[in-house]
C-alpha cells in the first residue's frame, strides 16, 4: 500500500475519532492532571485507543508513537505518530480549536499527515510529493514577505521549569516587528494555519513529536519551510520548531530566536 492509500485510511480513522469525540462530549468528561498545567481526559484515551485499534487492524506490524500510551516497539519501516486530541485544554473549555493529529513516518522521514479540527470539521491532509489539502481543496502558504505585515502564531510556554524572561524578551521583539502574534492552543492546527495562509509563520519551544508529526508534512507540502529553532532538521523529535511561509520570514524568526532567546 502506498503513502496515499495509507493517509486516506488515516483520514477515515480521524473522521471516526471525530465522531467519538463529539459523542463523548455530550457526556460528563473526566479531566485528570498529568503534570503541572498538563491535562488528559477520558476522551483523549478513548480516541487514542480507537485510532490504534483501527491502525493495528490494517497494519499489525507498524510502529506506533502515541501521546497517552507511549511507544509500541516494532521492526517495521513505518511508524504512526498520534495525538488523539491536540489542544486538550481548549477541548475541556469548549474552545473549538483542537485536533486529532496522525502522522506517518517511513524510514525515519515524515511522509504523510492528517490534522482534523473536529469542532469546525476542517480536515487537513498531505502526502509527501502530492501537495496539501483542506477538506479536499489544495492549500498554499501565504506570499507575505514584508516582516512588518506578518502575522505569527506561537505557543506560550506553560510548564514548570520554563524561563519566562527568556521567552518574553523574544516575544517582545517579534511583537514589535510584526503585525501581531496569535496563540490558539493547538500546535498541529498552528502548523496547518500557516499551511493555508491564515498566518505567515509559527514557532514554539517544548513540543513533542505527536504535536508536530502530521503538521510538518502539511506545511511543507503547502510550500512552507520547516526547521527546528536552531535552523536544523530535528523538528519532529527536537522539541522546538519554526514553520514559515517562505525563507525570508523563516530567516527573520531564526535570527530573532538566535539573538533574543539563545543569547539572552
Ligand atoms: C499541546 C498543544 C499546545 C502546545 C503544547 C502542547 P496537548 O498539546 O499543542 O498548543 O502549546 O505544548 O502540549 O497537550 O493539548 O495535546
Ligand atoms: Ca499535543
Ligand atoms: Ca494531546
Amino acid at each position: 500500500m502506498d503513502y496515499i492509500k495509507k493517509i486516506e485510511l488515516a483520514k477515515k480513522i480521524a473522521e471516526k475519532g471525530g465522531k467519538l469525540i463529539n459523542k463523548l462530549s455530550s457526556e460528563d468528561i473526566e479531566v485528570r492532571s498529568k503534570g503541572t498545567h498538563d491535562f488528559v481526559t477520558n476522551v483523549d484515551t478513548s480516541v487514542e485507543d480507537l485510532i490504534i485499534k483501527e491502525l493495528k487492524a490494517e497494519f499489525p506490524n507498524h510502529g506506533i508513537l502515541a501521546e497517552e500510551s507511549g511507544i509500541g516497539e516494532s521492526d517495521s519501516e513505518y511508524k504512526w505518530i498520534i495525538d488523539p486530541i491536540d489542544g486538550t485544554t481548549n477541548f475541556t473549555r469548549g474552545i473549538p480549536i483542537y485536533a486529532i493529529s496522525i502522522g506517518l513516518e517511513h524510514k525515519g522521514e515524515t511522509v504523510g499527515g492528517v490534522v482534523y479540527n473536529v469542532a469546525i470539521d476542517e480536515m487537513f491532509t498531505a502526502v509527501k510529493g502530492e501537495g496539501a489539502y483542506l477538506n479536499g481543496k489544495r492549500i498554499h502558504v501565504s506570499e507575505q514577505s514584508k516582516i512588518e505585515d506578518t502575522l505569527i502564531g506561537t505557543g506560550f510556554p506553560f510548564k514548570r521549569g520554563v524561563d519566562y524572561d527568556q521567552y518574553m524578551g523574544l516575544f517582545k521583539q517579534i511583537a514589535i516587528k510584526t503585525a501581531g502574534i496569535r496563540r490558539p492552543g493547538s500546535a498541529s492546527i498552528d502548523l496547518c494555519w500557516v499551511a493555508c495562509g491564515r498566518y505567515d509563520a509559527f514557532f514554539e519551544f517544548g513540543l513533542n513529536p505527536w504535536d508536530v508529526g502530521a503538521g510538518v508534512v502539511i506545511i511543507k507540502e503547502a510550500g512552507g519551510v520547516v526547521t527546528d529553532t536552531k535552523g536544523g532538521n530535528d523538528y519532529v523529535y527536537g522539541k522546538s520548531i519554526i514553520g514559515a511561509n517562505n525563507k525570508i520570514i523563516h530567516s527573520f524568526l531564526l535570527e530573532q530566536i538566535t539573538e533574543y532567546y539563545y543569547k539572552s
